[in-house]
């Protein structure tokens, strides 16, 4: 749990930085873009052990869960590729891209704050 958590809260930190420093986007992009690889792991093993936000629903449609990676990696990915080219315009439009895919994956498969394992 807390190795995802860890690298989602510095996912959230590299994308408000990215704003202040425009020559690392495409870098950071490009790792974040790599993190997709840890994801549906790091989940199995957090589900497995139960201290976690997730909910169940990542078993039952873990083809949508996969999906929800695809879609974050390929955003991470056009963020990189927009960054590179120097367009401002263009990153701005792929970071929101970025952090829609985030709420795509929130949405479904994690559990509101009011119902966090870590109030109980
Ligand atoms: C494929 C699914 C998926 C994607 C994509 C995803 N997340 Fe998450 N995220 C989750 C789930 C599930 C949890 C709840 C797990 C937990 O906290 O135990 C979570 C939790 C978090 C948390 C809380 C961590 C904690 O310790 O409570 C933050 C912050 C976060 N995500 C940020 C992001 C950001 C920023 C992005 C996009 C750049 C992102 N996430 C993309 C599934 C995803």
């Amino acid at each position: 749990m807390s190795a995802i958590g860890t690298n989602m809260g510095a996912i959230g930190d590299i994308l408000k930085n990215q704003l202040d420093v425009p020559g690392g986007v495409a870098n950071h992009a490009n790792q974040m873009a790599d993190a997709a690889a840890l994801i549906a792991p790091a989940f199995k093993k957090q589900l497995a052990e139960g201290a976690t936000d997730a909910k169940v629903e990542i078993w039952s449609d873990w083809t949508g869960f996969e999906k929800a990676i695809e879609d974050y990696e390929s955003a991470a990915r056009a963020l990189a590729a927009a960054a590179a080219s120097g367009d401002a315009g263009a990153t701005g439009k792929a970071m929101r891209g970025l952090g829609k895919s985030c709420g795509g994956c929130h949405k479904p498969y994690r559990k509101p704050k009011e119902d966090s394992y870590k109030n109980q």
